[in-house]
């Protein structure tokens, strides 16, 4: 049978489902290539229920994989002390991803899974999943991490150069401001001379976030 060319998580859904049913529902979905992968698991967002501020990611990566929880590897390390510094606390924020499955490729060795950058038809497939969590959780905004997320809720041609640390209105029509920045493993790869400037930039991005969901 040829592979579906749109293939989305819809069915997946159930209606009207509250946040801790639609994450069960996903340990199910077969909505696109990614569930296919050997050693994966479902990795849904969590959090505060009720929160103002949600962070969406790209994707698990390899230790979110194994723990089924985002942002806990080295990347959300270095979210949860950039928070730290703008004052946010990660209990009262919701932290999810674009993509709930972990897109990887085998070393050489065949010993280490290296991260892959998810496709845009993966991106597209898993969205359902992003936009009924926005649609419970009801945030005053929503931080973007990196292009990938920013591609999910803004479209293919939304740059996060240009675009972060400024607030602007979200798709749709929808009562959450949207706010892109950088995504924290950027903060991970930069070289030695640049870091510390990169991460600077990353902390006063979440200082406008903070500050936005602190006004009235
Ligand atoms: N990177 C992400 O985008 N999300 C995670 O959960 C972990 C790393």
């Amino acid at each position: 049978m040829a592979p579906n060319p749109f293939p989305t998580a819809a069915p997946f859904l159930p209606p009207s489902a509250d946040i801790p049913a639609l994450a069960t529902a996903a340990k199910g979905c077969r909505g696109c290539d990614l569930a296919e992968l050997p050693g994966t698991q479902t990795v849904f967002g969590e959090g505060n229920l009720d929160a103002r501020l949600v962070f969406i990611g790209e994707q698990p990566g390899d230790v979110e994989d194994h723990r089924g929880r985002p942002f806990v590897g080295p990347a959300g390390k270095l979210l949860d002390r950039a928070l730290e510094e703008a004052g946010i606390d990660r209990a009262n924020t919701y932290v999810t991803n674009a993509v709930k499955h972990f897109k990887f490729t085998m070393s050489g060795t065949g010993k280490r899974r290296i991260h892959a950058t998810p496709d845009a038809y993966e991106i597209s497939a898993c969205k359902p999943w992003v936009v009924a969590e926005l649609n419970r959780i009801r945030p005053a905004l929503v931080v973007l991490l990196g292009a990938t997320a920013a591609q999910s809720l803004m479209g293919g041609a939304f740059r996060v150069t240009r675009m972060r640390g400024q607030l602007l209105d979200g798709p749709n029509g929808s009562n959450a401001r949207i706010m892109a920045t950088i995504h924290p493993s950027a903060v991970l790869r930069a070289d030695e001379t640049s870091r510390d400037q990169v991460y600077g930039g990353f902390v006063a991005d979440l200082r406008t976030a903070a500050a936005a969901i602190n006004s009235p």
